[in-house]
């Protein structure tokens, strides 16, 4: 079992690390590749962050200020990984974005694990941080479910492709 700190500072890490891999790789085509997977990392977790760690947080201490400025990040983040997964990766523009996410980022992870976790700690005991651990997990694994319309394009694909086969199932 983990605590909900632990479980977000693993996320962290491995966002921070897929952007690393974008920053040294040489092709257009893989730095796409993997900005639509940080995309699709963060996304996961900050909506389960904001629902199972951040929603109780506020309710029970009040805080708007700090947690309301942590939202506004999010919303900041998310905008610059749409602009970066539809962008052109062969562009100057394209690092130049790549970089300034990664300052919001960094910025957002020190707030978040500094001020957000001392926050949490003061108003959360060892139980709750578990517990809170354990929603993390599981709010994530429904986030990761497939979407419905990802499978109903997946699946048109296949029918269209089959038809151009001589043999299909
Ligand atoms: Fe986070
Ligand atoms: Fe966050």
């Amino acid at each position: 079992m983990q605590t909900i700190y632990e479980i977000l500072a693993t996320d962290h890490r491995t966002v921070l690390n897929i952007i690393d891999t974008i920053e040294k790789s040489e092709s257009p085509e893989r730095r796409k590749h993997l900005i639509t997977l940080a995309h699709t990392e963060l996304a996961m977790h900050s909506k389960a962050e904001e629902e199972v760690f951040y929603r109780p947080l506020r309710e029970q201490t009040g805080d708007d200020g700090l947690l309301g400025h942590s939202f506004q990040e999010h919303d900041k983040i998310d905008a610059l990984l749409a602009s970066l997964q539809f962008g052109s990766a062969e562009d100057a523009e394209w690092m130049r974005n790549l970089r300034e996410l990664r300052r919001v980022l960094e910025a957002h992870i020190a707030l978040e694990e500094k001020d957000v976790f001392a926050l949490a700690q003061a108003n959360f005991d060892d139980a709750e941080a578990f517990e809170i651990g354990a929603q993390m997990l599981e709010e994530k694994s429904r986030f990761a479910m497939p979407n419905p319309v990802n499978v109903a394009l997946s699946k048109a694909k296949e029918l269209l492709h089959g038809d151009n086969q001589t043999s299909s199932s």
